[in-house]
């Protein structure tokens, strides 16, 4: 059982303030609900026989740093960084969308692990910032790749990566797909209302793809939990453009189709979650800390994870961080942390490898993933 300590009452009955409304109701988001938010469940699973044969990223070539958001918005100087750790990020430019980063990282998963793309017979596709609300995007990438398979897209906010990792991962455990690939792309950039300091200057775009082929039995997910709470739904969330709330034009004026975050009881809430989920599944496999070589957590806020690694006792330097120069990509966060650590020999054949997402859901994903 892993040690830890530090706060464990959390004070999220406070994050009430930004509730939808449905019917003149206030919905999943009273005080008593939300202060029940994060109600982890002990259920995991395993899933053996899948292994990742080929990663790659994509991130846009536009840098926009903490510098130029200061001048161009007079965020405070400093802040930024000193809240998150974040010191730039990638802004897609005009007329690049989700579908067009995941298709490059796609490209480069399949060059990384010399598959030809005719081979993929399963496309998932973790996003929840999607080219249009219909079509998937998905089908966008399939589209646009020339595949010949089903694809489809999965909405899990930034732990849509790990819940599109999962269910292509139970169709190539079962036999019913011999190449899957699973991309996690975001393009938070066009969701954000720039003008807002806490929460534009956290998120940046790109995507990250895996594909995945059948493995020896030792391979693949030793441990997983998948959880979602809806309660938690103010506390993440955009209230106009969907079909409760339409983009008419008063939503558009009242910034509305912006992405609206309680950041303070995201970050406490961040912060139990991974601590939490991490420990359940580590406990599941009757592993410690010192047994897994790499954690690849979601790149939300430096302090988040800081915070969650120290309660667990894992030292810093088993941990992979990107955040500074990529901010919070959403589901491409954990993609493309693991691209850059494989490229950079820190993952290898027989390692054991923690995966960790959590976002707007609530949802959450963890899976120790043996390579
Ligand atoms: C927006 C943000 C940058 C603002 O930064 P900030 O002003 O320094 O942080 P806040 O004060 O708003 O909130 C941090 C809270 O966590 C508390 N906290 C600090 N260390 C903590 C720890 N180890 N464990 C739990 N809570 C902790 C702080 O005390 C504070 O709560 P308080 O106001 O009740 O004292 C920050 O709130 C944030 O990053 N939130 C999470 C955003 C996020 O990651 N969103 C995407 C999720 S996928």
């Amino acid at each position: 059982m892993v040690q830890r300590s530090g706060p464990s009452s959390l004070d999220v009955a406070a994050a009430t303030d930004a509730a939808p409304e449905r019917n003149g109701r206030t919905r999943p988001s009273s005080d008593k609900q939300v202060s029940n938010v994060f109600q982890p469940g002990r259920r995991t699973h395993s899933l053996l026989g899948v292994q990742v044969a080929g990663i790659g990223g994509y991130v846009p070539d536009v840098v926009v740093t903490n510098a130029q958001l200061e001048a161009r918005y007079g965020f405070e100087p400093g802040w930024v960084e000193q809240r998150t750790g974040i010191l730039e990020r990638r802004h897609a430019p005009e007329g690049t969308a989700t579908a067009d980063l995941c298709v490059e990282a796609a490209r480069n998963a399949a060059q990384s692990a010399r598959i030809d793309l005719d081979d993929v017979d399963l496309l998932v596709v973790g996003t929840f910032t999607p080219d249009y609300h219909c079509p998937s995007t998905a089908c966008l990438v399939q589209h646009e790749l020339g595949l010949d398979c089903p694809a489809f897209d999965v909405q899990a906010a930034c732990s849509g990566f790990m819940y599109a990792l999962v269910t292509a991962a139970q169709f190539v455990a079962s036999g019913n797909s011999e190449t899957a690939l699973v991309v996690g792309g975001d393009c938070n950039s066009r969701i954000v209302d720039p003008t807002d300091q806490r929460t534009a200057p956290l998120f940046g775009d790109g995507a990250g793809a895996v594909l995945l082929t059948k493995g020896d039995p030792h391979q693949g997910l030793l441990c997983y939990q998948l959880g979602a709470d809806g309660g938690g739904t103010p506390l993440l969330y955009r209230p106009a453009g969907g079909t409760l709330t339409p983009a008419t034009a008063d939503a558009l004026a009242a910034g509305d189709h912006y992405l609206k975050m309680d950041g303070r009881n995201v970050f406490k809430w961040a912060v139990r979650a991974l601590t939490d989920t991490i420990e359940l599944v580590l406990d599941r496999t009757g592993m410690a800390v010192r047994d897994v070589d790499l954690f690849l957590v979601h790149q939300a806020n430096v302090r988040i994870i800081d915070y969650a690694m120290e309660q667990l006792g894992i030292s810093p330097d088993r941990v992979h961080n990107n955040l500074q120069r990529f901010g919070n990509t959403s589901a491409a966060s954990i993609p493309l942390a693991m691209d850059e650590a494989y490229r950079e020999g820190r993952i290898n054949r027989g390692d054991t490898v923690l995966l960790s997402g959590f976002g707007a859901g609530l949802t959450w994903g963890t899976g120790l993933f043996r390579w």
